[in-house]
């Protein structure tokens, strides 16, 4: 891939299969990844509380970091993901966990076509995908499709208006992460304000979240961005966090 060539999400699964088998050694074991894993595992505690002991679908599981802590309250686990690769090292962790029971099924297939029936789960959650997204619109209307109305949804975005602007700015150009062959894309508020309200959701809550980018990792910045996270997280400086996280419910 030259620097200024351009991906679509169609390199997602593939990119996925390959970073699987490393996905939590080279993310979450440093310090920065560390920090960053503990901070999003405190969002989803904090807005996810009442779930427990309910159905709940996870679309883009990854390696099932946030779907263990949802089978440790009791909640009945379905994990979709388009990489194969990812949904093995997911039941291998799930099992490491001693909680595997607690889910329903395994699916391979995308968040542009979930094979379930309308109104079929209590909540569903999507974390760290929308920004490998090329349309986030279809992709929140299928997710508000399988809950029930009064149900809740958790998913995040990269917002393009954030303290990392210079970056998403290009990130936005070539559609392509830093260092990475896939594909990658930071959104407007205000857009993604629109496609919620389109998918007939309501805004519950937004918390920000300052993440440390991989690309920085070597450079000595975890103790400002611990700062910046921690100002930004309801605040109304959450407004330029780089990761909004979404609580949004059903409409009846
Ligand atoms: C950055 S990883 C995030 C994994 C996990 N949620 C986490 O935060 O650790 C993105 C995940 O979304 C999955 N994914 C990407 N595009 C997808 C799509 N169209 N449908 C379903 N899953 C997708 C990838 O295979 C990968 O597992």
């Amino acid at each position: 891939m030259t620097p200024n060539s351009t991906i679509s999400e169609s390199a997602n699964p593939s990119f996925y299969d390959r970073d699987s088998a490393t996905y939590d050694e080279q993310r979450w074991e440093s310090k920065t990844g560390q920090f960053v894993n503990a901070a999003q595992q405190k969002i989803l505690h904090d807005l996810c509380a009442e779930w427990n002991d309910r159905r709940v679908l996870e679309v883009g599981p990854g390696t099932a970091r946030f779907s263990i802590p949802l089978a440790q309250k009791r909640n009945h686990m379905t994990l979709l993901d388009i990489s194969t690769g990812m949904l093995d090292v997911a039941r291998a962790n799930l099992e490491k966990a001693g909680c595997i029971e607690q889910v329903d099924q395994f699916v391979e297939g995308s968040i542009y076509e979930l094979p379930f029936e309308d109104a079929s789960f209590d909540h569903a959650l999507s974390l760290n995908v929308f920004n490998h997204l090329e349309r986030p619109g279809d992709a929140l209307k299928q997710l508000a499709r399988v809950i029930k109305p009064g149900s809740t949804l958790l998913f995040n975005y990269a917002n393009l208006h954030s303290y990392y602007w210079p970056a998403a700015r290009k990130i936005n150009q070539s559609k392509t992460a830093v260092g990475k062959d896939v594909y990658s894309t930071w959104e407007r508020p205000r857009e993604m304000d629109r496609l919620i309200d389109e998918a007939r959701l309501d805004l519950v809550e937004r918390v920000g979240h300052v993440h440390v980018p991989m690309a920085m990792e070597q450079y000595p910045v975890r103790s400002i961005v611990m700062i910046l996270d921690a100002i930004s997280r309801s605040s109304p400086l959450k407004r330029l966090a780089p990761f909004h996280f979404c609580l949004c419910r059903k409409r009846r």
